[in-house]
């Protein structure tokens, strides 16, 4: 898989409040990161680097972070070289008249904070279409850069599936009936519409409209059952937003991003940023609310074989569709439009 698409998209890969004044180590798409703060305390600049010191190999992530007159510096553990922010070594202890040249460098990818995450992009794109576009940057959801929103991170969620088997069951309205029964749907409602489907060219993604499903209880205070109305973007092969806005006797809009971290072809690592309005709930119960929904969803996305998402890229597409699965398949499309082979088959 080379050059490999995935590798040149960003990646959420930690919750940005996990990474303080510690290194921290992760994985995005088999290469070990370490992930460090500038400053500890001022929330300032995240770095991502290869978690392998350029001297002897040892895991920058055991190291320390340490500040002082001439800024932050990474040490790593094993002889306490000090990295800057730059990448560049800027101090060797045992040597200390020592001017380390240019190549005493770590290798260092690009990182962003964006809506309570940490966003990772391992490559340069070279595949047209990604140096700029909607790809090009972490995506942004509106509602959750409006201060009149509030907004909630939840997750991490460990899934035994791939990344695009979760965005397909984010999309999907036709299991709300069964697997969110008295939740976010009833069997005896099972009726859906799908809506309009707009699927875009290149590496836009796809957006659905007027989509509508039957939710027993409307909203947190609600005493009845309502077709609620939905719109989906997919701005992203690995991401999805849900939006539902507020409508007559509903106060509570949200909009709902399913974040990705993709590790590997049947593991995924799953956030939702949730972006709110007029919802009275407090944060955790928002939080306790999505982890009960999504618990729901577990054991029957982790159940689905095969576990990467068959879009006809190897094999003939062996599942069947039905009318109400329209947005699965436009996401397909998607996917197959992009060359997209991590999680798919
Ligand atoms: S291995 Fe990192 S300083 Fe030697
Ligand atoms: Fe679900």
């Amino acid at each position: 898989m080379d050059p490999m698409i995935e590798a040149q998209l960003w990646h959420p890969v930690i919750a940005a409040n996990q990474v303080r004044d510690t290194p921290v180590a992760c994985t995005l798409l088999g290469q070990p990161l370490v992930l460090w703060r500038e400053d500890a305390h001022g929330g300032h600049r995240v770095h991502a680097w290869a978690d392998q010191c350029p001297h002897r190999g040892a895991r920058l992530s055991l190291g320390r972070v340490l500040t002082g007159l001439h800024g932050a510096r990474l040490e790593c553990p094993y002889h306490g070289w000090q990295f800057g922010g730059a990448g560049r070594c800027e101090h060797v202890p045992a040597a200390p008249d020592f001017t380390p040249p240019a190549s005493h460098c770590a290798t260092r990818y690009e990182a962003r904070e964006q809506h309570g995450l940490v966003w990772v992009r391992l490559q340069t794109p070279d595949y047209a279409g990604l140096a700029s576009g909607p790809l090009a940057e972490p995506p942004v959801f509106a509602p959750a850069q409006d201060a009149a929103w509030r907004t909630v991170l939840c997750g991490p969620y460990q899934l035994r599936t791939s990344a695009p088997r979760l965005v397909e069951n984010f999309l999907d309205l036709s299991h709300f009936g069964f697997v969110h029964e008295g939740w976010l749907g009833e069997r005896g409602h099972a009726q859906v519409q799908i809506g309009v489907v707009e699927e875009g060219a290149g590496t836009d993604g796809l957006e659905v409209r007027d989509a509508r499903a039957w939710q027993p209880r409307a909203y947190a205070g609600a005493d009845s059952g309502a077709w609620i109305a939905y719109r989906y973007e997919v701005p992203h092969p690995f991401l999805a937003v849900l939006h539902k806005d507020a409508a007559d006797g509903d106060p509570v809009s949200n909009a709902i991003a399913l974040c990705i971290r993709p590790d590997g072809d049947e593991a995924c690592t799953a956030w939702f940023v949730m972006a709110t309005r007029g919802d009275n709930a407090s944060d955790a119960e928002l939080i306790a609310f999505q982890d009960a929904v999504f618990a729901q969803d577990r054991p029957v996305v982790e159940s689905q074989s095969p576990r990467a998402l068959p879009i006809g890229r190897t094999t003939p597409v062996a599942e069947v569709h039905g009318p109400a699965d329209r947005v699965s398949s436009a996401y397909r499309r998607y996917l197959k439009r992009l060359g997209i082979a991590l999680g798919t088959c």
